[in-house]
Parts: C-alpha cells; sequence; structure tokens
C-alpha cells in the first residue's frame, strides 16, 4: 500500500478523498493507495466525506514528517502554511502533489531545485484548468514541438460573469453578487476579478511551454472590473465577444527568447475557437511547430473536477514507484530541469489592435481632435462611432489598427487632456 497524507479537507480535499475512498471501476491503481493522514484546520467542522475520525489531525507537520507516508497532497491553498509544509514534505523524501498555483507561480524555482535535490516529484496537474489535462500534456504529448503560443481562458469565475453580462445584459456588480451566491466567487473576490488567478496559471503554463522559469511580476495582468454591459454591446455590433484572456507567445521573429506575457481583458472574434467558450467553463489553446492548434476544453474548476487531475497525478507517481522501485533516477519529462528565467517583453513594446469608449461633450470638431491625436502618434484607426449618450454628451468608440503600446498610451494620454473629453472609461486590446 501507497500510504498519502492529505494537506487540506475543503472542496478539492474532499473531492480527493472521495475517489480515493471509492476505488471501484476506476484504474485498479487507485487499490493501492491509502489515505494514512488528513490535516484539517479544525476537527469539530461537520464533512461530507466519510473518513474514520482518528485520522483527522491539526498537526500538519505531524504529516509532512510520518515515515510511513510517501506523497504528501496539498490542498490548502494560499502561501503559507502551503509553500513550507510543501518544502518540508520534499526534504523529508515525499513525493508532493498539489492545486497550488500561487506557490506554483511564486515559488517554482526553489521547490523543484529542493525535489531535484531529493529526488522526488512535484506534480500539478491540478493547479491550472481544474479537470482539464494540460499540464501532462505540454510536458508529454506535445514535447516535440516548438511552441508558438498558449491563449487561455483559465479562469472560470471571470468568465462566468462575462457570459453572464452578455447573455442577460447584466452589470458587473450584480453578476458578481450572485457568482458569490452561487459559490463561484469568494467572498474577497479580486484573485478572481483582477486577473491575478489568470496571471498565475499563465505564468505555470509558460514555464513549462517555453522551458523556463517565469518571475511573477513580469506577468503584465488587468481584470475585468472595467469592462461594462456598453462595451459588451460595442463589442457584439462590432464582431467580438469579450473574454479574460491569458497570453503567453513566443516572439519567433525575434533574436532573443523573449516573451509575451499578459492576462486582460480582450475582444476576441466571434469565429475564433476561444469565443464560445462559456460560463465557468475554461480552455487552453495551443499552437506549435509542427502542431498546428489543439485546444483543451473542460471544467476548469470545482470539487470532482480538480480532484480528477490531483489523483491522476498521485496515480502517476505510484505508477512510477512501482515500476522503478524508488524515484532515485527522475523523468525528466515529468520535473523541469532548466535553471535559467524567461524573459518578458514590456507591454509598451508589445503591438495590438486596440478598442477604447470615450464618453464626451457633444459638439462639432470632437471626432476630429481624436483623429488628430491618433494620427499625430502614428495610431491608424479601423473604425470610429459615434453614439448619442445622455443628454449633451456622445459616446465615441474607436478601434485601431494594430499599433505598438506605447504609442497608443501617448495618444490616450493626449486625448485625455482635450477639453470636451469627460471619461475614457474602457480600453481594451483585440486578439
Ligand atoms: N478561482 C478559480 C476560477 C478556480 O474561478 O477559475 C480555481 O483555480
Amino acid at each position: 500500500m501507497y500510504q498519502i497524507g492529505l494537506l487540506g479537507l475543503g472542496i478539492v480535499g474532499t473531492g480527493t478523498a472521495e475517489i480515493l475512498l471509492n476505488p471501484s471501476r476506476r484504474n485498479p491503481l487507485l487499490s493501492e493507495m491509502k489515505i494514512k493522514r488528513v490535516g484539517v484546520r479544525s476537527l469539530e467542522k461537520p464533512r461530507s466525506v466519510q473518513l474514520p475520525r482518528d485520522i483527522l489531525t491539526t498537526d500538519l507537520d505531524s504529516i509532512v514528517n510520518d515515515p510511513d507516508i510517501s506523497i504528501i497532497v496539498e490542498l490548502l491553498g494560499g502561501l503559507e502554511p502551503a509553500r513550507s509544509l510543501i518544502l518540508k514534505a520534499i526534504r523529508a523524501g515525499k513525493h508532493v502533489v498539489t492545486a497550488n498555483k500561487a506557490v506554483i507561480a511564486r515559488y517554482r524555482e526553489e521547490i523543484y531545485a529542493a525535489a531535484r535535490k531529493a529526488g522526488v516529484y512535484v506534480l500539478i496537474e491540478a493547479a491550472v484548468g481544474g479537470g482539464i489535462p494540460i499540464i501532462k500534456p505540454l510536458k508529454q504529448s506535445l514535447g516535440a514541438n516548438r511552441l508558438q503560443s498558449i491563449v487561455g481562458i483559465v479562469n472560470g469565475t471571470t468568465n462566468y460573469i462575462l457570459t453572464q453580462m452578455t447573455s442577460f445584459g447584466t452589470d458587473f456588480e450584480t453578476v458578481l453578487r450572485k457568482a458569490q451566491e452561487l459559490g463561484y466567487a469568494e467572498a474577497d473576490p479580486s484573485a478572481d476579478v483582477d486577473g491575478l488567478d489568470a496571471a498565475d496559471k499563465i505564468s505555470i503554463l509558460a514555464s513549462i511551454g517555453f522551458g523556463g522559469h517565469i518571475k511573477r511580476e513580469d506577468v503584465y495582468c488587468e481584470g475585468i472590473r472595467q469592462v461594462s454591459s456598453a462595451d459588451i454591446t460595442y463589442g457584439d455590433r462590432l464582431g467580438f465577444v469579450i473574454k479574460l484572456l491569458a497570453i503567453a507567445r513566443g516572439n519567433a521573429g525575434e533574436e532573443s527568447d523573449r516573451l509575451e506575457l499578459r492576462v486582460h481583458p480582450t475582444l476576441v472574434p466571434k469565429e475564433h475557437p476561444l469565443a464560445n467558450i462559456n460560463g465557468v467553463n475554461n480552455a487552453i489553446l495551443v499552437e506549435g511547430d509542427p502542431l498546428g492548434q489543439v485546444m483543451f476544453y473542460g471544467p476548469g474548476a470545482g470539487s470532482g473536477p480538480t480532484a480528477s487531475a490531483v489523483v491522476s497525478d498521485i496515480m502517476n507517481i505510484v505508477a512510477i514507484l512501482k515500476s522503478s522501485g524508488n524515484a532515485a533516477s527522475l523523468d525528466p519529462l515529468l520535473i523541469p530541469n532548466h535553471q535559467h528565467y524567461c524573459q518578458i517583453i514590456p507591454i509598451e513594446e508589445l503591438s495590438s489592435s486596440f478598442y477604447t469608449r470615450f464618453i464626451s461633450t457633444d459638439l462639432p470638431g470632437v471626432i476630429g481632435q481624436i483623429g488628430t491625436c491618433f494620427g499625430e502618434n502614428q495610431v491608424s484607426l479601423k473604425s470610429v462611432v459615434q453614439i448619442g449618450f445622455q443628454e449633451a454628451d456622445a459616446e465615441i468608440v474607436v478601434v485601431t489598427h494594430n499599433v505598438q503600446e506605447k504609442l497608443f498610451r501617448q495618444a490616450i494620454e493626449e486625448i485625455s487632456r482635450l477639453e470636451a473629453i469627460k471619461d475614457i472609461p474602457c480600453v481594451l486590446r483585440v486578439i
């Protein structure tokens, strides 16, 4: 029997325990695993999963130091004590399975250096895309490709909010409250709605796909708070839907191996493969040479789907332990061995087409003034639409051709100083 120590019995921990306790008609390897201890915050809390009372403990250190346990499954979430417990488990010679994207995105180098030294695996399939297999495919099945891009909808909460806003014209705050009632969004929704969760996830995918560590603070990140129903409606008329995209792209034309790495709400053409990914679902579109495009789609969060990914990692480790007796020589396809950090291109240097909505006084010549500011900064316009707004105000929606972000921002800075411009409520990039 392979003994497992489970840290955390929340939504994903409960789903994981349910699979491990019910191996019937699943892979036979599951019958060779046993949950030895479960670390929880409170012994009194009622639990939906039936576990012997005496295997629960609040002493998490005693689990990572238990000599009988060979695999630690960290499902606590948050940075601490999760990071310290993962490192302690590794140093005690235990393999680790974790769904903790926040820890992996920030401490990947430290954790994998410790794992290589200890000769143990740290597997993270559940950290990105919930139940969607994406980590192992990137490491193994797609390993022969030169990757060009990884573009994903990797946050279910924001995708649910944007889908509801699009389908029912509901405003952001109302949908957010509904998402909180349904348990999709946290009481403090910032990690999701400000794009931080998606930034953690794309930094992990980019590390694997492009073969280098990523400094988490290098990921450019904007959330969805600025997106209003008005932008969704204008986007729709122009042939787009709005999605929070996480984008990692290698710049093949460059001499150096620099990456684009960014998270922001994006106008996506309706015919794009990611345009119809709705609700809490996630999808990741990977493009490589010679593969072309492949898309991974499915439930990006939730107890069962995420637990499915956790248990697949546990099975992987057990399969290796069974076949090799020990893991002294680590499978290089399963554990990263790169040492360098990827260089990330500053957002100002990237080029995009931009959508911008202006609120202005409805006076003769305003569109001309906006056009002049754009023209003087070498920003070429694809379309300009003026819509009557409220009383003497007008709403002007502009879509540019591809332009370097630095030049676009210079133009916007000048336009914001025009007397007729009252507000610039929304600027979005177009993919
Ligand atoms: N909060 C995440 C989401 C789920 O909304 O996608 C866990 O990664």
